[in-house]
């Protein structure tokens, strides 16, 4: 008898591990002989923990599982309290499209026969026979752009390194994942290692660099004990290190621990705290591309936008490419959370609309109250009202909308949400994680939050302040944190006028 269950964070947070020894200790109490294997989640989060076993060689799901549900899982399983079903069959399954997940929560994150038997090394294969310059091209081709949250498009980024002068280079993997409600790199790394690992040695090739970081945050015990062990694996069977598949050409990697601040996301200041100094921001130029870790050429790169490539030249860039919407091109593994009734992970095309997204996919709030606002794009996305629900999901669609999609993290909340709060809380984050490099963030944060209670005590000269503080933190801040935490504040104020009125209705 096989089983699956999952060692996802996730999962494992809602118990996952206390199931797995009820199923251990039921089969042996049974005398009988069951395989357990830990897989990554599906990313249907409230079914956590989700148990999968096989039958008539089609997998069903049971959760989400208690350990008084792990004795039913040995008898009638069609009349098992929990049973979901075919777990591909699943609504939340099937409506999506899995290009970077498609291996997440079905095969063992540590085989790397099922890797292979799922498609696994076929793209590194395919790009071990091109040259730098052609693998470029096709990642080019694809329209991939950064899943980090910039969106740039991560060829051109390649190039930039490919062409950069240097006796070496270096591929930098961004797992700090700090934005609010994004676990889409945990899981990805967490489910699927070798996917990441791939698509970091297909970026070595393309740009001549033969040694790689992941840079993963304290807070992903799970993902950095998976990554250490998966690396092993691949530089035991010859994917890593002097001779990749035995083509005699080079390339290795090493997990690093972040230190634990948000601004270590950023990629400047990453590198600073790579090379074991203080995590702070760097002025740009020059561009890590030409002098970034150690002060040699660096890709930075997102764990998505790195997993995105093994299937890019697996399939080819038109396959990808064909996906998506305007100039944001394939899929997107959208991360739905807060107040929401189906939290998880559902990757899909660009272009649904946040209604959809909202309503159809998240099926509204968990607390069944009317959806107030969505924050996309974590702590510095705008925060969404219900008349931009149109809005299609896509880079320029919603910078159009004075918003991001960022890392495709959306935080839903219902009708008792006080936006004057949240806004206030923005400026907070930002006053508490700036760097301190530049003084429109350093001390425009603190000024901000001063700002806010102000306009919670109804003075009425404070709102056009607000406005004239963000203007300034938007136009002179030297990176994102500063640049955009106006969005979530201009948003709240600009969507939500009625949270803001005691201070409106005292200016009139
Ligand atoms: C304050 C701040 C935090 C960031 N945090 C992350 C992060 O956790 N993960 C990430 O991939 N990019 C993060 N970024 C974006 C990176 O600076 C960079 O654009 C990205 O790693 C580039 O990879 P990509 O092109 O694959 O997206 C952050 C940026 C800022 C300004
Ligand atoms: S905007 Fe904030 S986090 Fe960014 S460099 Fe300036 S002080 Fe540092």
């Amino acid at each position: 008898m096989k089983i699956w269950l999952p060692l996802d964070s996730a999962a494992v947070a809602l118990g996952a591990d206390d199931i797995a020894a009820a199923i251990t200790q039921e089969a042996a109490a049974r005398g009988l002989d069951v395989t357990l294997i830990r897989n990554g989640s599906r990313g249907m989060v409230w079914l956590e923990p989700l148990v999968e076993i096989e039958l008539d060689g089609v997998r069903h799901g049971f959760g989400p599982m208690e350990s008084g549900d792990v004795a039913g899982l040995f008898g009638d399983l069609a009349a098992h309290p929990k049973a979901i079903g075919p777990v591909d069959a699943h609504p939340w399954m099937a409506g999506q499209t899995r290009l970077t997940f498609a291996r997440v929560g079905v095969i063992d994150p540590f085989s790397l026969e099922e890797y292979r038997a799922h498609g696994g090394l076929k793209g590194l294969e395919r790009a071990l026979g091109m040259t730098d310059a052609q693998i470029v091209a096709e990642v080019k081709d694809s329209g991939l752009r950064g899943r980090g949250g910039a969106g740039f498009p991560t060829g051109i980024k390649w190039e930039t390194v490919r062409t950069a002068p240097g006796p070496k280079k270096y591929i930098v993997c961004n797992a700090d994942e700090g934005d609010s409600a994004t676990f889409a790199d945990r899981m990805l790394m967490e489910g699927d290692p070798f996917t990441l690992i791939e698509g970091m040695a297909i970026a070595g090739l393309a740009t001549g660099a033969s040694k790689g970081y992941v840079y993963i945050r304290s807070e992903y015990p799970i993902a950095i004990s998976v990554m250490e062990r998966a690396v092993r694996i691949a530089r035991s069977a010859g994917v890593l290190g002097l001779s990749m598949l035995g083509t005699g050409k080079s390339f290795d990697m090493e997990i690093r621990v972040g230190a634990g601040a948000y601004v270590c996301g950023e990629e400047t200041s990453l590198l600073n705290s790579l090379e074991g100094k203080r995590g702070v921001v760097r002025a740009k130029p020059p561009l890590p591309a030409l002098q970034g870790f150690m002060g040699r050429p660096t890709v930075v790169n997102n764990v998505i936008s790195l997993a995105s490539v093994p299937v890019i030249l697996e399939k080819g860039a038109a396959h990808y490419r064909d996906f998506g919407l305007g100039r944001s091109r394939g899929t997107i593994p959208l991360q739905i959370a807060g107040n929401v009734k189906y939290g998880g992970l559902y990757e899909v095309a660009f272009g649904l609309t946040l209604g959809q997204i909202v309503d159809q996919i998240g099926g509204g709030s968990a607390s069944g109250r009317p959806v107030k606002a969505v924050q996309v794009g974590g702590p510095l996305g705008a925060y969404f009202p219900r008349a931009l629900f149109d809005t299609p999901f896509g880079y320029e669609e919603f910078a159009g909308k004075e918003g991001l999609i960022g890392h495709a993290g959306l935080t839903l909340f219902d009708d008792r949400a006080d936006m004057l709060k949240l806004a206030r809380f923005a400026m907070e984050f930002c006053a508490i994680e700036s760097c301190g490099k530049c003084t429109p963030c350093r001390i425009g944060a603190v000024r901000g939050v001063e700002t806010m209670d102000r306009i919670a005590a109804g003075d009425p000269g404070a709102i056009p302040l607000l406005t004239d503080l963000c203007n300034t933190m938007k136009a002179g801040s030297l990176c994102a944190l500063g640049g955009f935490t106006p969005y979530p504040v201009m948003s709240a104020l600009t969507h939500f006028p009625d949270d803001f009125a005691t201070a409106r209705e005292a200016a009139e």
